[in-house]
Formats: C-alpha cells, sequence, structure tokens
C-alpha cells in the first residue's frame, strides 16, 4: 500500500509538474500574444501573413494572432459596434475604414496616437488622411493603404473598335451602346446595391458634376440641380440607356462586380485598386485590361471617393506598447512597397509614387496619384454612419424606380437636417 502510495503520489507530482509547465508555456504564450483584426479577401490576408511573419522574425518577443472578418465594410463596422460598445479587449490592434474614424475616436474606443510619430512621418504620409485621421485635434489612426475608385476598361476591346476609354460620361454611354450591339458584354458595371458602397459611387457621380453634399461651412447642399442630374444618370444608365444590369441596384457591390468582369461580361468596371492585381493574376484577363479616371460631366472633372484603410489601437488594449511596434512595421515604406508589389494596395506614403519599381509593376500608379489630388471625402463626421443610412435608401430607392431624383433628394435633404440637429444637441 505504502509502496503504492508512494507511486501514486510521484505520479500526483509529474501530473503537477506537467500541468504547471503547460499553464506556465501557454500562459507565457498568451501574454505575449498581440491580436490584429482585420476584414479583407483571401488573397490580401495571404500577403499580410508574411509580413506578420517578417514582423514577428524580427520582434521574437511578440506573437501575432490574426481575428479575421468578413471583408464588406458594414459588416465590419457592425462587429465593432457590438465588441468595442462592450468594451472588448481580445484585440490589440483593428484595420478600420477612414469613415468610422470619427464615430471611434468621439466613443472613446481608439488609443491617441499624436505623440506617436514626429513631424517629418507625419507629413510623409498623404495629405488627404490628416484630414480623417484626426479628431479633435488629435490622430487616432494611422494611414495603412489608399484607396480610389478607377475606372477599369477592356483595352482589347476597345483595341478593336479603335476607340479609346471615355472622358465623359456621355462618351462612356456611347461606347457602351456601340460595342455592346455587336459584343455580348454589359456596358458599365458598378456598385448600386444599398450599402457602403452605393455611396462612395453616389459621391463620385456628384463630384464628377461640381457639386456634394455638405458644404465646407456644414450647410446640408444635396438637393441641388446638378445634383438631380446626378441621380437621374445613375438611374438611366440601368432604365434608359440599359448600359448597367437591371441588377445593379439589387446585386452589384464590389465583388459582384467584379467577377462578372472578369468573367468577361463587362467592357467598364468601376472599382477599387485591388481589382488590377486579380485581374493581371487571371490568364483570361491578362494582358486586357486598362486604368483610367473616372468620367466626369461635360462641364466636371474626373472625382474619385477617398477610400482608406487605416490602422488603429483598442483604447481597451491591455498591449499599447507591442499594437504600436506592429503598426509602425506594417505602415512602413517596406511594408506598403510590399503590399503594393503583391496586392496592389495603393501606398498611404508619398515616396512610394515615385518608385520606379512599383511604377512598372502598377503603371496605372499615376492615375491614382492624380485622384488622389481632387478626391471626394466622405463626410468627416462622427455620425458619418447615420448619414450613409440615409443616402443609401433613399439613393437605392431612385435606382429601384420607387421614387424620383428630386423627391429623393428633398427626403435626404429633410433627413440629413434632422441628424444635424439632434447631434448638435448632444
Ligand atoms: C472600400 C474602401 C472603403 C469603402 C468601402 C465601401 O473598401 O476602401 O473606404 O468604405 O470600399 O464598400
Amino acid at each position: 500500500m505504502e509502496c503504492n502510495f508512494k507511486k501514486t503520489s510521484i505520479v500526483f507530482v509529474y501530473i503537477l509538474v506537467g500541468v504547471w509547465i503547460a499553464y506556465a508555456f501557454l500562459r507565457t504564450k498568451k501574454a505575449d500574444e498581440l491580436v490584429f483584426s482585420i476584414g479583407a479577401g483571401t488573397e490580401e490576408i495571404r500577403v499580410i501573413k508574411t509580413l506578420i511573419n517578417k514582423f514577428e522574425a524580427e520582434n521574437p518577443a511578440i506573437k501575432v494572432t490574426l481575428n479575421v472578418l468578413s471583408a464588406p465594410t458594414d459588416q465590419q463596422h457592425h462587429y465593432y459596434l457590438t465588441t468595442l460598445g462592450a468594451k472588448n479587449e481580445d484585440f490589440d490592434v483593428m484595420r478600420i475604414d477612414t469613415i468610422w474614424i470619427a464615430e471611434f475616436a468621439s466613443a472613446g474606443w481608439l488609443e491617441s496616437l499624436e505623440n506617436c510619430l514626429n513631424k517629418e512621418e507625419r507629413m510623409s504620409f498623404l495629405p488627404v488622411t490628416e484630414e480623417t485621421n484626426v479628431f479633435q485635434g488629435a490622430l487616432y489612426a494611422i494611414p495603412w493603404n489608399a484607396n480610389v475608385g478607377l475606372l477599369y476598361y477592356r483595352k482589347d476591346l476597345l483595341g478593336k473598335y479603335h476607340m479609346r476609354p471615355p472622358d465623359t460620361w456621355e462618351e462612356l454611354i456611347d461606347l457602351c451602346t456601340q460595342i455592346s450591339a455587336s459584343e455580348s458584354v454589359y456596358g458599365y458595371l458598378w456598385q448600386g446595391k444599398q450599402y457602403e458602397g452605393l455611396i462612395c459611387n453616389f459621391i463620385e457621380f456628384i463630384g464628377s458634376n461640381n457639386d456634394g453634399i455638405i458644404d465646407s461651412a456644414g450647410n446640408i447642399i444635396i438637393d441641388s440641380v446638378h445634383n438631380a442630374i446626378v441621380l437621374d444618370l445613375m438611374h438611366d444608365l440601368i432604365w434608359k440607356y440599359r448600359v448597367s444590369p437591371q441588377n445593379t441596384y439589387s446585386e452589384l457591390e464590389e465583388e459582384s462586380s467584379r467577377h462578372l468582369f472578369q468573367q468577361g461580361k463587362g467592357l467598364f468596371l468601376r472599382n477599387w485598386t485591388y481589382v488590377w492585381k486579380l485581374c493581371q493574376e487571371d490568364p483570361s484577363m491578362n494582358g486586357k485590361v486598362g486604368v483610367s479616371r473616372l468620367p466626369r460631366f461635360s462641364d466636371g472633372k474626373p472625382a474619385s471617393v477617398y477610400g482608406g484603410w487605416h490602422l488603429a489601437i483598442n483604447a481597451y488594449s491591455g498591449k499599447k506598447e507591442q499594437a504600436w511596434q506592429l503598426i509602425h512595421f506594417l505602415t512602413s515604406h517596406e511594408a506598403q512597397k510590399e503590399l503594393a508589389m503583391h496586392a496592389s494596395w495603393m501606398p498611404s506614403r508619398k515616396a512610394l509614387y515615385k518608385d520606379p519599381e512599383l511604377i512598372e509593376k502598377l503603371p496605372f500608379l499615376p492615375v491614382v496619384e492624380s485622384a488622389l489630388h481632387n478626391v471626394q471625402i466622405r463626410p468627416n463626421v462622427p455620425y458619418y454612419q447615420w448619414i450613409s443610412d440615409i443616402l443609401q435608401k433613399h439613393v437605392n430607392k431612385v435606382l429601384s424606380n420607387q421614387t424620383s431624383s428630386k423627391e429623393a433628394l428633398m427626403t435626404m435633404k429633410t433627413k440629413l437636417e434632422g441628424i444635424k440637429r439632434d447631434f448638435a444637441k448632444n
């Protein structure tokens, strides 16, 4: 018995030590773990993982775990509203859309990064990013990739008919009508479904007719004659000229429109910069795709919306220093160059637009640079999501023939003024 007892106690000690080692090991691992929350496409995540491996090799004390979210911006926004609203500390670094910064910062969900960069480093980023990253005088996010709306076109088909990419919306409609009479392609694919992407398209159409939604003094100016013309055009592309598919208003988002284009079913596509890389890797599209600025109204200028993604630190994180180390690494010149080369993400650092290797690999880089000069910024206010929800609903109603452009613009003006008043009270 005694012996047995001894044996049992030795086994017991071994078990205890084993459990302790396992516990100590797991505990250390957890203490070193930094969670990076990110929504992106599969290919993009693959490139990011390579960068993370490099970061871990340079910083052996930190282990990065990716918290991968679904790519659409609206879904990610819901995720953050619930988690950050509940003061969740399970993730440290977040990749956030440029339109959420004011909202999240005003809610106290982002750590201020005001003292993280010196003046020279801060100036090395594109000036537009300062407009969205700063809230009430403090910096809350570091731009990771800049995004602009571009016109992708089928170079081979335009070449076959000896045509050039369109300069105006009128020219685009003519080209679509002529070419799709003999080729089985839709003319123009764009994002008309009721979601954030529709607002990006709407603001670009509006900008290309020299107008806006809110002026620099904060007045709601959406109900203008110019904007009525814009909404009519968006509607007519589908219903009058029939150059865009009928399901534009119900189905077309970034990915669904990109799929149609890559399947050879579109002459023109409005989309973001990531599409370039995917078209280059697609054997059926390789060499057939060109990129230009989006068209304009005859009296207007081409306009693209600014759609960047930025890195920020969760204010509830217990690992802010390590979180900053990761942000510093990922937004560096070298990391951004990798992302541009392998995912066609546009850099947020100005100098990279002059990098000869990048210009060779991404021949449309100068097009993006020029788009950044007349870029449209979505209203940079904490209640942007409320504005967007109203715009999404009423612009989409015009596209789906439920209301007229004039009526929709009047309703949007009234509702936006109501929101502005409500927020002024708070
Ligand atoms: C892109 C842009 C982002 C925008 C979104 C709309 O991801 O980068 O800013 O809000 O598209 O779908």
